[in-house]
């Protein structure tokens, strides 16, 4: 049996009539670049985001290096974030001048641990961007605490996030981008939301930040040739907007579709009672909306798993292998390895299956019991 890890060609089959009327639209329109199919869609991200702005931009990786922007961090700052994220989440600080100051994520949810945070926190420190990863919020009801008391900004990193809720207590639910002082998301076509190319949104309820987005996504023109800002060039394509107003429409059907599958999983894997064979499957905060862009889940043996599993037909991915304090290029930065253990660790452990929404159930099924099999057979 032949199980892929992602199947767009599926997901274009079924919504193809409106796409294809979508694109064509914006081609005998001939209106590419930023225009009223872009600001549909910020309209539309924004009340899907529940916040009052949003900013289109040309990807995730520059929604987050523009909201550092807009913020003013630059050369001799300090920022705080994860290293074990897509590497555009440090890259980003990097490319303003500014210095990633990595701390360490709770081993449960891979996302940043708050109670690690403080330590790190001095007076160059101008931001934190909690990362959400795989689709579920970090635990921003501390993160905001810290913030405040310090007085830094935070930017959340929901490029995989987007529909996520954070729910703590009896507070009400709070959407991934809504809950710090802006957050980026990314359309790379593998995402919840995924475009025919690069797409980013940046989301925030403040008005002078959304202006100043608005300025530094275009050069920092506020009007034609007159420049306030130093910005760069950084649209959104009229053509990825026209394809994402159609998929938005599809997207939380898609999400309760992941959502399904992942409690499919964990009702599979308690089946084949894997906790006692060392396999750790993902842990929910609280009672978040995790909206699985993966579904990750943890094994000491887990190059051995992905390669049995290859064997049998089965695709499966790892993000990340290397953490981000350990690359070349942070070299400078000084980390050793043992400094960050719990990344560290999750770079070695962590297997992420397959999840989309069209996912066949006998898939599903076929892949766990290959998953037990490797414990039957390789591993007895
Ligand atoms: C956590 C995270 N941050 C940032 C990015 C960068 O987004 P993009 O690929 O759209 O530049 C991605 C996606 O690739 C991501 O997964």
């Amino acid at each position: 049996m032949k199980v892929p890890f992602l199947d767009l060609k599926a997901q274009y089959q079924r919504i193809k009539p409106e796409i294809d009327q979508a694109i064509t639209e914006v081609v005998s329109e001939q209106y590419f670049i930023l225009g009223p199919k872009v600001e549909a869609l910020e309209q539309a991200i924004a009340t899907y985001s529940q916040v009052r702005h949003a900013i289109g931009v040309a990807s995730g990786s520059d929604a987050l290096t523009l909201a550092l922007l807009a913020i003013g961090v630059g050369p001799g700052d300090e920022v705080i974030t994860t290293p074990f994220t897509f590497f555009a989440t440090a890259g980003s600080i990097s490319q303003t001048g500014a210095s990633p100051v990595f701390v360490d994520i709770d081993p449960q949810t891979y996302n940043l641990d708050p109670a690690k945070i403080e330590a790190h926190i001095t007076a160059k420190t101008k931001a934190i961007i909690p990362v959400h990863l795989f689709g579920q919020c970090a635990d921003m009801g501390p993160i905001n605490t810290i913030a405040h008391r310090h007085n830094l900004k935070i930017i959340e990193d929901a490029a995989q996030a987007i529909g996520a809720d954070y729910i703590k207590d009896s507070l009400p639910a709070a959407r991934a981008g809504s809950i710090g002082d802006m957050g980026c998301f990314s359309f790379y076509p593998s995402k919840n939301l995924g475009a025919f190319g690069d797409g980013g949104m940046v989301t925030t309820d403040d008005d002078e930040l959304a202006h100043r987005l608005r300025l530094l996504r275009v050069h920092g023109a506020a009007a034609k040739y007159q420049y306030q800002l130093i910005g760069v060039n950084s649209r959104l394509d009229a053509l990825q907007a026209a394809v994402l107003l159609v998929k938005l429409r599809y997207l939380e059907e898609w999400t309760e579709k992941r959502r399904e599958n992942a409690a499919h999983y964990d009702k599979l894997f308690e089946e084949i009672n894997a906790q006692s064979l060392g396999i750790e499957t993902p842990h929910v905060q609280y009672n978040n909306r995790h909206i699985y862009n993966q579904y990750v889940i943890r094994v000491p043996q887990r190059d051995m798993l992905k390669e049995f599993l290859a064997k049998e037909g089965i695709v499966t991915d790892i993000y990340y292998p290397y953490p981000l304090h350990l690359q070349e290029c942070y070299k400078g930065l000084g980390y050793a390895p043992g400094d960050l253990i719990h990344s560290e660790r999750a770079a070695q452990e962590a297997l992420a299956l397959p999840i989309y929404p069209e996912f066949a159930r006998e898939h599903q099924n076929y892949v766990v019991s290959r998953i037990a099999e490797f414990f039957r057979t390789v591993i007895a």
